[in-house]
């Protein structure tokens, strides 16, 4: 019965950033859909419970996105020359556009949806478009395949193409009818308010969407300090501010509810202390800030003092919905930061990256990302056999990471979202 198994195999997670626990041939206990114990022999109090036997596959929690685009799914791959804000007006901008028709929108996210099942991730946190029925959409069919994610319908009122842009009344009464659809309508999938960054939001436009945080109690999602020319314009879009961040905070868009923030390659000396806050989370996108030339996000500093990071691919600027590319992203490029920027920051080790995007980035969800008492039932189950090696007798930990890195095209063996089995 789904939300009550145990799991025979090696157990693998990372309960704090420097520790990793491994349980070679052991059993994963959940009892409610959450995790009991892990336990070398088998109690026999836990003997009714339905046993799953993976013995010699890898178990390890499932990750958390904090970060994606569902609607730029469909280009993966393509326009990967420019930076961020040509890159936004001459492709991203034309294709969200077509979310406009329905048609169009199911097509696309039917693809986004299956992908991400298929994917390492058990919660992630999404960005639509600005339509609401299509976004509503993306919702049904990611409640139907059983992931636990926010979903924000975007807000744009300015700086976009004319058929990417809301009136700001509209904008703000669709987002509180889609707050109330998606409240009513759905369990596993929540709203989340998405003002797409300060450029394309209005002052009016963002006051009223903090408030809307607020009144419904729901998380804001946005991207800051991403790109150099980004962070320009915000200089001038907002004159009085002191910086990218005090600008969402002077609109009311900042930490008054949960709040996550993509990327902050640029943040370090100009607004840390603005990030350095419980409900701030930062979403690390090392593979969006490559192809982008937005450049490396000092991880090891937001790592070590204390900051919430999670990982996200970012999709488009990002290619890889694996958030095990993620993990071995954001270690090359510390190193790259390490060496090429500040050699009093040590790279990230792959325990560390592996801390990020399971408990660390899965606390903005719920309690996801450990196998530790009363967590979340998010498990992975990994078959490595196929990964041909002579070599003999690698722990569990060099096993993950190892498959991590080589990262097999295909799904994991099984994934379970909050108890539930989706294969
Ligand atoms: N900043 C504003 N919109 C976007 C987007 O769609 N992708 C990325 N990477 N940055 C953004
Ligand atoms: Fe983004």
């Amino acid at each position: 019965m789904d939300g009550n198994f145990v799991i025979r195999g090696d157990i693998f997670f990372t309960p704090e950033k420097n520790k990793c626990e491994m349980h070679p041939d052991s059993y994963l206990v959940v009892k409610d859909s959450r995790i009991v114990c892990v336990e070398k022999n088998l109690s026999k109090k836990y003997s009714s419970l339905e046993k799953h036997d993976c013995s010699g596959k890898l178990v390890i929690p499932a990750l958390s996105d904090l970060h994606v685009h569902a609607s730029q799914f469909a280009f993966r791959g393509l326009w990967m020359d420019e930076e961020l804000l040509e890159w936004l007006n001459s492709h991203t901008f034309p294709e969200e556009e077509k979310f406009a028709d329905i048609s169009y929108a199911r097509k696309a996210y039917e693809i986004f949806t299956r992908q991400l099942v298929r994917s390492p991730s058990a919660h992630a946190c999404i960005f639509a478009t600005i339509h609401k029925d299509s976004t509503l959409l993306l919702c049904r069919m990611l409640e139907e395949a059983g992931l636990p994610c926010y979903v924000g319908k975007v807000n744009m009122d300015r700086n976009s193409t004319p058929g990417l842009s809301e009136k700001t009344e509209d904008s703000i009464r669709e987002t509180e009818e889609y707050i109330n659809e998606v409240l009513s309508s759905f369990s596993l999938v929540k709203p989340v308010v998405t003002p797409r960054f300060i450029p394309s939001c209005s002052d009016e436009l963002c006051r009223a969407l903090g408030e809307l945080a607020v009144k419904y109690d729901l998380p804001v999602q946005s991207h800051l300090s991403e790109n150099l020319s980004e962070v320009d314009w915000v200089k001038e879009l907002c004159p009085d501010s002191t910086s990218y961040a005090a600008s969402y905070k002077e609109r009311g868009l900042w930490g008054r509810t949960k709040t996550v923030m993509a990327h902050c390659v640029h943040s370090l000396s100009r607004e840390e202390e603005l990030l350095k806050d419980e409900n701030l989370f930062i979403a690390h996108c090392p593979d969006s800030n490559t192809n982008l030339v937005s450049g490396i996000m000092p991880a090891r500093y937001f790592l070590d003092n204390g900051y919430n990071i999670g990982l996200g691919s970012d999709i488009a600027g990002g290619v890889s919905i694996s958030l095990f590319d993620a993990i071995t992203d954001a270690v090359r490029v510390s190193k790259l930061y390490h060496r090429h920027v500040d050699e009093r920051f040590a790279p990230l080790t792959f325990k560390e990256a592996f801390f990020i995007a399971s408990k660390l980035g899965g606390s903005f969800f719920s309690k996801t990302g450990s196998f530790e008492s009363g967590y979340d039932a998010d498990i992975l189950v990994l078959d490595d056999s196929s990964l041909e090696t002579p070599l003999e007798g690698l722990t569990v930990a060099e096993r993950v990471e190892r498959y991590v890195y080589l990262n097999p095209k295909g799904a994991p063996e099984h994934k379970i979202c909050q108890g539930k089995w989706l294969f």
